[in-house]
């Protein structure tokens, strides 16, 4: 093959050099273009067929449903490995030592602990304001008890922001959660794991010692990681983009999760339950939805349904979707919802609508399922999936800190008015 690309404008014809990465994905680079070629750009809205970095974090490959963090694959670290221990691996490259982990895990519990006064900003919240507008404002107020989180030129600086963050966000997630539900907002404890603590501070009681439930523990731990990194989606190019302004961590992780709370990206799998829920209401009448989801005319989809790179299933769909059968079963759980959503998704891939668009279920279509098994609210769904994807986006976050990466600030093609003088006003 060769190791340029043409590009042929009028009668000029100009080169540019291909990138060739270690699973043999090819990039032109492009980065000359508008100089040598005298403001030409190129145009690609929704960045479909446009690399935006070099990153050795994630891999997919969308046709053939492949997804890896740092070369392992989701099957194994999904069944072999703990969220902490993919934290690590997705932040410094590399699994943890055991001594590692530890290390890990004992510096973040030292910073587990959130300024009291953050209460009083929860407190201003109205009861019934979306969770994922309370974390991100949380996220961003944490700066201000944080300071040092903004300028982390060091990576000694960078690691105590990173260890904090990954310290106080889960406080937070159970914070959001207790003062819906008007509970005292708690703490974990240095006894417990990292999703012990989790679930620990969402759902402890006053009144009781709480107990680990060792399959719920288990779920929660294998859905944060199948939601750890995902390489270049809306809230990571988000989060990416901000911190190449130079902004800091916490502030760009609270731009990241205001991108994912889009019913499009993460929030689609609370949009999934409802969706699910309203099929049942309606008796059950999966048809009636396809038949939405197919009409042009309907700005209705099929929630759960479709992916920008996958063209095939979604690897984390399969693994979600027997573990929701799993955990249901051992929590001797019966969930109609769950019936309809096999239905549906049958009804969709016998769909030549679907089939054509190859559009298969995604990793929000039947994660919902396990949450609600868990007692999640269904509005909490997305702060669950923000919890798993924290470490994908301070790794994304970290490499392009690391890479020096030029500020994010794309072109655009004009096609507004030309010139035109100023009109008085007594005169329009
Ligand atoms: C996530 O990018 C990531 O990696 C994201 C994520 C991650 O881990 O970070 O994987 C998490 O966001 C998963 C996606 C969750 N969103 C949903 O489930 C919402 C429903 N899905 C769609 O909105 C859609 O499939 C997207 C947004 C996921 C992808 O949209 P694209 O790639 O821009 O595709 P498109 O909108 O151009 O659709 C192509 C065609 C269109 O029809 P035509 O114009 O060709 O006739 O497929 C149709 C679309 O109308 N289509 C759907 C559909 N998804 C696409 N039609 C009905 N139902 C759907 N769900």
């Amino acid at each position: 093959m060769a190791d340029t690309a043409k590009l042929v404008i009028d009668q000029n014809t100009y080169e540019f050099p291909l990138v060739k990465g270690t699973e043999n994905e090819i990039g032109i680079d492009i980065k000359t273009l508008r100089g040598v070629s005298g403001g030409v750009i190129t145009l690609d809205p929704g960045f479909k067929n446009t690399g935006s970095c070099e990153s050795a974090i994630t891999f997919l490959n969308g046709e053939e449903g492949i997804l890896r963090y740092r070369g392992y694959s989701i099957e194994e670290l999904a069944e072999k490995a703990d969220f902490l221990e993919v934290a690590f691996l997705l932040i410094f490259g590399e699994l943890p030592t055991k001594e590692q982990l530890e290390k890990f895990d004992a510096d973040i519990k030292e910073k587990a602990i959130v300024d009291e006064d953050v209460k009083k900003i929860i407190d201003a919240f109205p009861k019934n304001a979306h969770p994922m507008g309370v974390l991100s404002s949380l996220t961003s107020a944490l700066i201000a008890f944080n300071p040092s989180s903004v300028n982390v030129d060091s990576e000694q600086e960078m690691y105590r922001a990173i260890v904090k963050i990954l310290a106080k966000f889960p406080v937070l997630v159970a914070w959001t959660l207790r003062k819906k539900q008007g509970l005292p907002l708690n703490y974990g404890s240095k006894s417990l794991g990292y999703v012990e603590n989790v679930l620990r501070m969402m759902f402890a009681t006053p009144d009781e010692d709480y107990k680990i439930n060792p399959i719920i523990k288990d779920a929660l731990d294998k859905l944060l990681i199948l939601h750890a990194d995902h390489e270049q989606n809306c809230s990571t190019s988000t989060v990416r983009i901000v911190g190449s302004s130079h902004a800091g961590l916490f502030a760009s992780l609270s731009a990241g999760i205001s991108a994912l709370w889009g019913p499009l990206h993460g929030g689609a799998n609370q949009a999934v339950l409802e969706m699910l829920e309203a099929i049942r209401q309606d008796g059950g009448d999966t048809k009636k939805y396809m038949a939405k989801a197919k009409d042009k005319n309907d700005p209705f989809r099929l929630m759960g349904f479709g992916h920008r790179v996958y063209k095939n299933f979604d690897p984390r769909a399969k693994i979600i979707k027997v573990a929701a059968d799993q955990v249901l079963n051992d929590l001797g759980i019966e969930d109609p919802i769950l019936t309809i959503a096999k239905g549906l998704e049958q009804e969709a891939l016998n769909d030549e609508y679907f089939v054509k668009r190859k559009l298969y279920p995604n990793v929000d279509f039947y994660s919902g399922i396990i949450y609600r098994a868990m007692g999640i609210p269904v509005e909490m769904f997305t702060v669950m999936f923000a919890l798993g994807r924290l470490p994908g986006w301070i790794a994304q976050w970290r490499e392009m800190r690391l890479n020096k990466e030029p500020i994010g600030r794309p072109r655009q093609i004009y096609i507004g008015k030309n010139y035109r003088p100023f009109v008085e006003i007594n005169k329009r």
